[in-house]
C-alpha cells in the first residue's frame, strides 16, 4: 500500500487544470446504457471510480473503449460506451459495494430492458445512505420493486407519473431522470436536486434525443421517447476538486489559477463561504485566480446544503482551513450523519475542534503540526492533505486509495505548483 508524504509550509503558486467532474462522469457513463448507438464522453477524469463503473458496464454487456493517447496533467480521457446488446441486468454485490454510485445503472437498465437487479449498496463510511427515495420514485412511474437476498429487483414497463421527493437527493434525481427518458408517458419530478452535475446529465440526455424541460430547476418534466441516439458529450469541470485547490491556495498563503469553464457558477456555494473567509477571486480568460485577500483566514459559520448552498463534499476541506482561522468557526453538516471522521485526525495535527451533534466548533490555532494520519473517506482524506500542505514538518497520509477514487493526479498537480509531496510505499496499516 502507498501513502502520500508532504513536507508542509510551502507557498503554492501557479496554474492548476481542473479535471472532469467525477460526480458528473459516473451518471453520464450510466446514461450510455440508454442507447444502442454508443455514447462518447470527453474529459472523463482518470480515477479509480471510473474504472470500477466501466467494469460494471462491461459486466452488463457494454463494450468500453478508451482513447488515452498522450494525456498530460490537464487532459481527460475520451471513453465510448457501446451498449448495443445488454447481456445481463444484474449489478452484483462485489462491484456495488465498492462504489455506491453503481445504483445509477438501475434506472437505465429498467427503462431499456424492463428489469434491473441491483445489489443494495449497504452502509458506508459517511453514514447509512439508504436508497428508499430511488425505489419509491421508480414505483411512482410504474415499476414493481421487490427486495430479496440483499438485492433490489425492479421490473415492469415504465408509464411515467409524478415523483415528489421528500428529501433532495442527487442520485435519486439522476436515476429517475434517466429512466423517465424512455418511459411510455410523461414524468414530472418535483423537489429535484439542482446540482450542476444533474444539469450536465440532462444536457447530455437532451443531446441523445430526450425531451426534458425545467433543466437546472427543482421541477423537471420529461416526455418519454421510444429510443435515444448516439452523441458525444464533454464532462463539466469538478467543482469539488476546484474548491479543494482554492482552499490549498489560502492555507499556504499562495495564489492559484484554477483552469476550467464556468467555475464561478458551479462553485457558487463554495465561493460564497470562501469569500466570507477572506479569499478573493478574479475571473481570468482560462478560469479563476484565487488567493487569500486578508492577513489571516477569517472565522465563518457554514451550513452544508443542497446546491446552490455550501456542498457537503467541501465540508472536510473547509474544516481543515478553519483550523487556521482568526478566532473561531462553526460548521454544521445537514446532509450526512457521521461525516466528521476527519476531526480526530485533524486534532492529531494540533487542531482544536469540538463536535456537538451535527455541528463542529473550530478554534483557530497558530500552526498545524505534521503527523501520521489516515482517513476513511474521500473528502476527509483531502482535508488531511490540505492540512499537511500548511503544517510545520512532515505529514504522512495513509490509505490513499480514497484519494485515487476522486482526485486525478493529485501529487503531480500540487507538485507542479510548488508543494513538496510524493507517493511512497507505506508500512501496512
Ligand atoms: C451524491 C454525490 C456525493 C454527495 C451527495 C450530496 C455522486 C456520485 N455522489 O451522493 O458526493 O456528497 O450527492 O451532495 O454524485 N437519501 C435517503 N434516501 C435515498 C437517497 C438519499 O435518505 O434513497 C439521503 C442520504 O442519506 C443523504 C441525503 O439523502 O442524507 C442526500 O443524499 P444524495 O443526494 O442521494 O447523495 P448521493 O446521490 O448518494
Amino acid at each position: 500500500m502507498e501513502k502520500i508524504v508532504i513536507e508542509g509550509g510551502r507557498r503554492l503558486e501557479g496554474a492548476l487544470p481542473i479535471s472532469g467532474a467525477k460526480n458528473a462522469a459516473l451518471p453520464l457513463m450510466c446514461a450510455g446504457l440508454l442507447t444502442k448507438g454508443g455514447l462518447t464522453l470527453h474529459n472523463l477524469p482518470h480515477l479509480a471510480d471510473i474504472k470500477t463503473l466501466a467494469s460494471l458496464l462491461t459486466e452488463l454487456g457494454s463494450k468500453i473503449s478508451y482513447d488515452e493517447e498522450g494525456w498530460d496533467i490537464g487532459s481527460g480521457q475520451t471513453v465510448t460506451i457501446a451498449a448495443q446488446n445488454i447481456t445481463s441486468t444484474t449489478a452484483p454485490y462485489d462491484i456495488v459495494r465498492k462504489m455506491r454510485a453503481s445504483i445509477l445503472v438501475l434506472g437505465p437498465l429498467l427503462a431499456r430492458e424492463g428489469e434491473a437487479i441491483v445489489s443494495l449498496p449497504g452502509g458506508c463510511a459517511i453514514g447509512n445512505r439508504p436508497i428508499d427515495l430511488h425505489l419509491k420514485a421508480f414505483e411512482d412511474i410504474g415499476a414493481t420493486i421487490e427486495l430479496k437476498d440483499g438485492y433490489v429487483r425492479a421490473s415492469g414497463k415504465l408509464t411515467g407519473g409524478t415523483v415528489h421527493f421528500a428529501t433532495v437527493s442527487v442520485g435519486a434525481t439522476e436515476n429517475i431522470l434517466m429512466a423517465a427518458c424512455l418511459a411510455d408517458g410523461s414524468t414530472i419530478i418535483e423537489n429535484a436536486a439542482k446540482e450542476p452535475e444533474i444539469t450536465d446529465l440532462a444536457n447530455c440526455l437532451v443531446a441523445m434525443g430526450a425531451k426534458i424541460s425545467g433543466i437546472g430547476t427543482s421541477r423537471l418534466e420529461v416526455t418519454g421517447v421510444s429510443e435515444l441516439h448516439t452523441t458525444e458529450y464533454s464532462v463539466m469541470p469538478d467543482r469539488i476538486e476546484a474548491g479543494s485547490y482554492a482552499v490549498a491556495a489560502a492555507m499556504t498563503g499562495g495564489e492559484l489559477e484554477l483552469l476550467g469553464n464556468d467555475l464561478p457558477f458551479v462553485m457558487t456555494g463554495t465561493l460564497e463561504i470562501l469569500k466570507q473567509a477572506g479569499l478573493v477571486f478574479n475571473e481570468t480568460d482560462r478560469g479563476l485566480l484565487i488567493r487569500l485577500g486578508s492577513e489571516k483566514i477569517k472565522g465563518i459559520n457554514a451550513v452544508t446544503q443542497p446546491f446552490p448552498g455550501f456542498p457537503t463534499d467541501m465540508q472536510a476541506q473547509l474544516m481543515a482551513m478553519m483550523t487556521m482561522c482568526d478566532g473561531a468557526s462553526v460548521i454544521t453538516e445537514t446532509i450526512f450523519e457521521n461525516r466528521f471522521m476527519h476531526v480526530p485526525e485533524l486534532c492529531r495535527m494540533g487542531a482544536d475542534i469540538t463536535v456537538n451533534g451535527s455541528s463542529a466548533t473550530i478554534r483557530g490555532i497558530g500552526k498545524l503540526l505534521g503527523a501520521q494520519v489516515m482517513a476513511t473517506d474521500l473528502r476527509a482524506s483531502m482535508s488531511l492533505v490540505l492540512a499537511g500542505l500548511a503544517a510545520d514538518g512532515v505529514t504522512d497520509v495513509n490509505r490513499i486509495y480514497h484519494l485515487d477514487r476522486g482526485y486525478e493526479r493529485l501529487v503531480q498537480k500540487l507538485g507542479s505548483c510548488g508543494a513538496k509531496i510524493s507517493r511512497e510505499q507505506a508500512d501496512s496499516i
